[in-house]
């Protein structure tokens, strides 16, 4: 059984030095299949190697969540303007028209209501519905740490094993436990195990301290997730930060769909992911088209 990693020597990321990605233009990629690099590249904008999703698929554990009571009327509207979707089944099946051509990030894990323990989750879909539903990746909640740890990563390495099957890559998103903290050390750990065991890209959380340890030691993108609702300008200089930090991309919810002006904010979010827009500058886009409603 080899120790735990006690090694007094420092630890050496090479933030300031971006992984070679030969072979196609994400990190860690370079090896897939066509079908797999193909996915990933309706995901991930080839010219900027990011991308921008908009998470709404908190209903599988939270029901009606705030601005996802009517997806029909709020949402639906909004998805032309992200690059990607992350959804549950039953509201891309009830809710989503299949004129859409935006890709589909796959919800595929779910048991625990908010009122029990999350970490107690199982998959949730079969490969083969995931292929009806013509899916560009498959996800799932991994629970480093949590309480059901070694259950979530065996879902994440089963739903591996069937996304290689068919060539549909798989997102890990790094759950974190109530009373568990939210650092680089943790994210670090956590984001690695998922690449480890083979998943194509990470959801993860943002923090101020080293996040660029956290991308650096992650041999695949790692896309940021949202979290509970900030202020727009707040929200902009998490998504710059993390971007500049090296995330992919970023995967947010409740920071778009409960804004005041989703479409706005989404375009601003847009706007740091693509274009490397200052939160100053990507603010004030936010506000100029808020307005203009
Ligand atoms: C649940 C998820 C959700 O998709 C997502 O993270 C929620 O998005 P946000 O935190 O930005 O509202 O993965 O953990």
């Amino acid at each position: 059984m080899p120790e735990a990693d006690t090694s007094k020597k420092q630890k050496q990321y090479h933030e300031d030095v971006p992984m070679e990605t030969p072979g196609f233009f994400l990190k860690g990629a370079g090896n897939l299949d066509w079908g797999m690099k193909n996915r990933l590249a309706r995901i991930f904008n080839p010219d900027t190697g990011r991308t921008v999703m908009l998470a709404i698929d908190h209903g599988y554990f939270q029901g009606p969540t705030t601005g996802l009571e009517r997806i029909d009327l709020n949402i639906v509207p909004l998805m032309p303007h992200a690059d990607a979707i992350m959804l549950t089944r039953g509201i891309l099946r009830t809710t989503v028209p299949p004129s859409l051509t935006k890709p589909i990030v796959m919800r595929c894990s779910g048991g625990p209501s908010i009122l029990k323990e999350l970490s107690n989750e199982q998959l949730s879909v079969d490969i083969e519905d995931a292929i009806r539903m013509n899916v560009a990746a498959i996800t799932l909640q991994v629970f480093i740490g949590g309480e059901h740890e070694t259950r979530s990563i065996h879902n994440m390495t089963k739903l591996v094993d069937m996304g290689l099957r068919y060539g549909i890559p798989t997102m890990a998103v790094t759950a974190v436990g109530k009373d568990m903290v939210r650092d680089a050390k943790y994210f670090r750990l956590a984001c690695r195990i998922c690449a480890e065991l083979g998943v194509q890209f990470v959801k993860t959380y943002y923090v101020p301290e080293d996040f660029e340890t956290i991308t650096a030691s992650c041999p695949v993108p790692i896309v940021m997730a949202g979290g509970k609702k900030l202020a727009e300008f707040d929200a902009l200089t998490m998504a710059y930060h993390a971007i500049q930090g090296g995330a992919s991309g970023v995967d947010m919810g409740r920071n778009i769909f409960q804004s005041d002006a989703p479409e706005a904010m989404m375009k601003a979010v847009s706007s740091v992911v693509h274009q490397n827009t200052t939160p100053k500058e990507a603010y004030e886009i936010f506000e100029t088209l808020k307005n203009q409603k």
